[in-house]
């Protein structure tokens, strides 16, 4: 099976400091992996050296076998990206500069209209292929860069921060389409939707400092965390303070607490009897990330915030 293998990555941007540490992982190539983390967590970085944009300073990565550093030109017909600053030319028309892109690519003329009209009835732009791409929206412009990717017939896609930007309807719609590429393309993604990372992909990778903190399926995400149930509550959270279980305040002032199922249901009664409301659910992709990459207050240490 194909598999995207990575071992011991590291990236320094001249002298300064590491963008990636150590970065070691083996997946299936296929599906869809999300990679998240916060602004600078170095997820720009890995997928411009898998996608043979950037050197490593050292490591090495396999996809299907190729390796991504000695074999670039060969990987490059297996690859599309589109980076995260991505933007089609705006006086050529969507048509245009996708043509354009797959001729780049080495197709000849009619084979590249072809195939540029095939990928924009799979991406639904039919209407706005002969629009230059400055009028087109932010959703559709995006759609065109996807779509030109879809269209050079690459298996392996990388898409970084593909639905940056848009609506929800239109990140839906893109969610949609990314859904029908998934038994065709390996897609590797960036995002910081969580809930889409959670929606689409098959796998998801935590990266924080350029450290790879986490990697797995949700299941195994949630092992990691070992709680299961998240309670929300807006009181002080002393009072919702669990016998066992993690406590963090979100951003929003909501405290939360990931616990067991057991103890969920003890703290549960508890708030139920003291008249606080509450709202308790299974632990979501946000929850895990916020353990992982945020320290959580434990009960000790939240005493003593709450003294100060
Ligand atoms: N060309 C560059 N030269 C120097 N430092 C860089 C360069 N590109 C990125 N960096 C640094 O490397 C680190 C990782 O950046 P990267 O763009 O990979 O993060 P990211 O996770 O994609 O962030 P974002 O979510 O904001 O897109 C950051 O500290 C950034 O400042
Ligand atoms: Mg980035």
């Amino acid at each position: 099976m194909e598999r995207l293998e990575c071992s011991r990555i590291a990236k320094r941007y001249g002298r300064g400091a590491y963008a990636l540490r150590d970065i070691s992982l083996s997946i299936p190539a296929s599906g869809i992996f999300a990679l998240i983390g916060r602004n600078g967590a170095g997820k720009t970085t890995l997928v411009r050296i898998l996608a043979t944009q950037l050197s490593a300073t050292s490591g090495s990565a396999h996809i299907d076998g190729i390796d991504v550093l000695r074999q670039a030109q060969k990987l490059r017909e297996r690859i599309a990206s589109v980076p995260q600053e991505a933007r089609a030319v705006g006086w050529l028309t969507a048509r245009q500069s996708m043509v354009s892109y797959l001729l780049w690519r080495g197709f000849g003329y009619s084979e590249a209209v072809e195939k540029a009209s095939r990928a924009a009835k799979q991406l639904g732009i039919v209407g706005s292929m002969d629009l230059p791409n400055r009028m087109l929206s932010g959703g559709n412009k995006r759609k065109v860069l996807v779509a030109s990717a879809v269209a050079s017939g690459a298996r392996i896609l990388f898409l970084d921060e593909p639905t940056t930007g848009l609506d929800p309807i239109s990140r839906k719609e893109l969610w949609d389409i990314l859904m029908s590429l998934k038994g065709k393309h390996f897609i590797f993604l960036t995002t910081h939707y969580l809930e889409e990372a959670e929606y689409l992909a098959d796998k998801i990778g935590i990266l924080d400092g350029g450290r790879l903190k986490a990697i797995g399926t949700m299941a195994e995400l949630r092992k990691m965390v070992k709680r299961h149930y998240i309670i929300r509550t807006l009181s002080d959270g002393a009072v919702a303070r669990p016998v066992s279980g993690t406590l963090t305040r979100g951003a929003d002032g909501h405290y939360q607490i990931s616990t067991t199922e057991s103890e969920a249901y003890r703290i549960s009664k508890k708030l139920i009897k003291r008249g606080i409301k509450f709202s308790m659910n299974p632990l979501t992709l946000d929850d895990i990330f916020y353990y992982i990459v945020k320290k959580p207050i434990d009960a000790d240490d939240y005493g003593k915030e709450e003294s100060r």
